[in-house]
């Protein structure tokens, strides 16, 4: 398991400011980062997984020391492949700390020595998430501060067909 090597997994339904911020404040703090996307969920996602990892790789072209891959298959798992040995996840309020914190006891009983690192999000996207964005933009609100611009046409696009 590699000491340096890190995974940020998420649905990325799409990607937002919100993920942004723990990408790249994350990746200042491994050698690697890997940024998995969940392939299925129980839900249809409204982005293909291709359109997902596509947005996130457009977003994150700048930081070097990241991939973009995607998963069908227990986190752990694609973690082992991969040789991570620390898992990132963003915590915004309290609310998201029971189920976190659940998930974290699971990752690391299916692979003991994993560890979870929780970041916490930054003050300015405390409300911030992918659904939200999607209520947003599936009623021609402005999400320009919601999301990083070089995916804002495409999200808009999404919902309204322009
Ligand atoms: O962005 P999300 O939807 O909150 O991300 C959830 C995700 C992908 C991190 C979580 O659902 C996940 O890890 N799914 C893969 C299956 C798994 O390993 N579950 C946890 C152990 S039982």
């Amino acid at each position: 398991m590699g000491k340096n090597i890190a995974i940020y997994p998420g649905s990325f339904d799409p990607c937002t400011n919100g993920h942004l911020d723990v990408i790249s404040r994350s990746s200042k703090l491994f050698d690697k980062l890997y940024v998995a996307v969940l392939v299925n969920r129980n839900k249809v996602p409204t982005f293909t997984i291709e359109e997902r990892v596509e947005l996130l790789k457009r977003v994150t072209s700048d930081i070097p020391n990241i991939e973009i891959i995607s998963f069908n298959s227990l986190l752990v798992n694609i973690a082992t492949e991969v040789g991570a040995s620390v898992i990132i996840k963003g915590l915004r309020a309290v609310s998201d700390f029971e189920y976190e914190f659940q998930m974290a006891l699971a990752n690391s009983r299916l692979v003991p020595g994993i560890e979870t690192l929780f970041l916490p999000t930054s003050n300015e996207n405390l409300f911030l998430s992918s659904s939200l964005v999607k209520e947003v933009a599936s009623n021609g609100g402005d999400i320009s501060s919601l999301v990083p611009p070089e995916i804002r046409e495409d999200i808009v696009r999404k919902f309204l067909g322009e």
